[in-house]
């Protein structure tokens, strides 16, 4: 009996938990949690809550249970080297360690590696400390506009871009000053142009696999307004491409990422299992990195495994046995649109511990997030709640079966129904095309 161990409580570790369900395997699912995941619970054999620091209670529990092997959903625990702490205890794991991971856990990390091991993908970019911040003013003369990225995990919400967060370079320089009250180094990098997209990819160190590239919304609000969030929503394709890129752009991703995966075992000599996440953005010039995230992207988890046609126990002992070339792994050619249910005021003044009451008789599928599961019923945190499902042959009825779903949380909610439309996808678009013009 294949046991396994799921470290998370969101709605992305709620979809790997219906993944792994489906498996011929029949594995069964031990969860750790930060906080009772009602959506978790239904799959879970066995549960324990904990922090995600405390990685020597994580392997503990693992050891405990005697689990094949530990798949871990978020940054957190993979900061804190949970999965050196597994290894220790000869347990296997889908999540690199702590070296590795810094990957994402340190901008500056891996825009110097990009640099060193002279991959394609970076932007004009510097780092500085608390000594070398007077020169970031020569710095930043000869660039038209910036951004500034604190070096460590903000949640998506640290970085400012000029024009967005900022106005002047005075403001932006400032405002790293400030980072480095909180963050041994900033980073400051050209502001880019162009259209994002998520290339989530699965390897054991060696060989690297693209699943279909998604989409993610960053901006609370409708038409990309308001404060960045953690992703209100995202959107993939039946051809797996988006419809802003070409499959060269694609591959010009996968590249970047096959590059860095070698790098990192040069650097580690030991090989990132695991998921490269990187956030790209294709300018003019060509496909630039973003920033990696060292694990499954949230919400960007529920475009593609729900779609995921291999059994995904098979490609995780692959990962681990360092098989990954010898699995052909399969996607279906379907669209999907996930739209994220949030507390009303989120996420700069959430409404907090609302209750929401979800109809999941719908043909939209629900994961929960940032909820608990009490005797009463489902309590909101003040961050994400619900991340709701369409899949379909077409991004317009994909779109109308999230929205469907949408409908059916009842609370004090909010949720941005323009994802997935054809009216803000177009907007891509155009913005794509007045990009390229020559
Ligand atoms: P990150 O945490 O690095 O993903 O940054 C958060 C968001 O800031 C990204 O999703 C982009 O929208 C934006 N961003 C980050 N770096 C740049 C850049 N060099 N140029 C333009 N936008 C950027
Ligand atoms: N979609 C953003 C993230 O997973 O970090």
């Amino acid at each position: 009996m294949t046991k396994i161990l799921l470290v998370g409580n969101g709605a992305r570790e709620h979809a790997i938990a219906e993944t792994l369900e489906k498996s011929r395997h029949r594995p069964r699912i031990y969860a750790y949690m930060k906080a009772n995941n009602p959506g978790i619970l239904t799959y879970a054999e066995g549960v324990e809550l904990g922090s995600y620091s405390a990685t020597h209670q994580i392997a503990a529990f693992a050891k405990k249970v005697g689990v094949e092997f530990a798949i871990i959903g978020p940054e957190e625990p993979l900061k804190h080297g949970v999965a050196d702490a597994l290894a220790k205890e000869g347990i296997p794991c889908i999540g690199p360690k702590r070296i590795l991971a810094q990957l994402e856990t340190s901008k500056s990390f891996t825009r110097s590696l990009l640099d060193t091991y002279k991959i394609p993908g970076n932007p004009l970019f510097a780092s500085f400390t608390r000594e070398s911040i007077a020169n970031a003013d020569a710095f930043v003369r000869d660039i038209r506009q910036f951004v500034v990225k604190p070096d460590g995990l903000t949640g998506g919400k640290g970085v400012w871009v000029q024009g967005d967060h900022f106005r002047t370079k005075e403001e932006g320089i400032a405002y790293a000053r400030e980072c480095l009250q909180d963050h041994p180094r900033v980073i400051i990098e050209e502001k880019l142009e162009g259209e994002e997209f998520s290339l989530q990819c699965l390897t054991d160190g060696e060989t690297v696999v693209a699943m279909p590239a998604v989409q993610d919304h960053k901006r609370a609000f409708e038409d990309d307004k308001g404060p960045n969030t953690g992703g209100m929503g995202s959107y993939s394709c039946p051809d797996h491409l988006l419809p802003f890129l070409t499959r060269k752009d694609v591959e010009e991703g996968l590249e970047i990422t096959k590059k860095v995966c070698r790098a990192l075992y040069e650097e580690a000599g030991d090989p990132y299992i695991g998921v490269m996440y990187g956030g790209f953005m294709k300018t003019k010039k060509g496909v630039r990195l973003i920033e990696y995230n060292a694990r499954f992207g949230d919400p960007e988890t529920m475009n593609v495994l729900p779609i995921l046609k291999t059994d995904f126990v098979d490609i995780c002992r692959a990962m681990i046995d360092s098989k990954l070339e010898t699995v052909g792994i399969e996607f279906a050619k379907k669209a999907t649109v996930c739209k994220y249910i949030v507390p009303e005021g989120y996420p700069s003044n959430p409404a907090k511990g609302g209750k929401i009451e979800v109809d999941e008789s719908a043909d939209a599928y629900f994961y929960y997030a940032a909820v608990e599961g009490k005797e009463d019923g489902i309590h909101m945190s003040p961050s994400r709640a619900v991340g709701v499902v369409g899949i379909a042959d077409t991004l317009e009825e994909a779109e109308r079966i999230a929205e469907d779903g949408c409908s059916r949380v009842k609370g004090k909610v909010y949720h941005r129904r323009d994802i997935g439309t054809r009216q803000l996808i177009q907007k891509r678009i155009d913005h794509m095309d007045s990009i390229m013009k020559p």
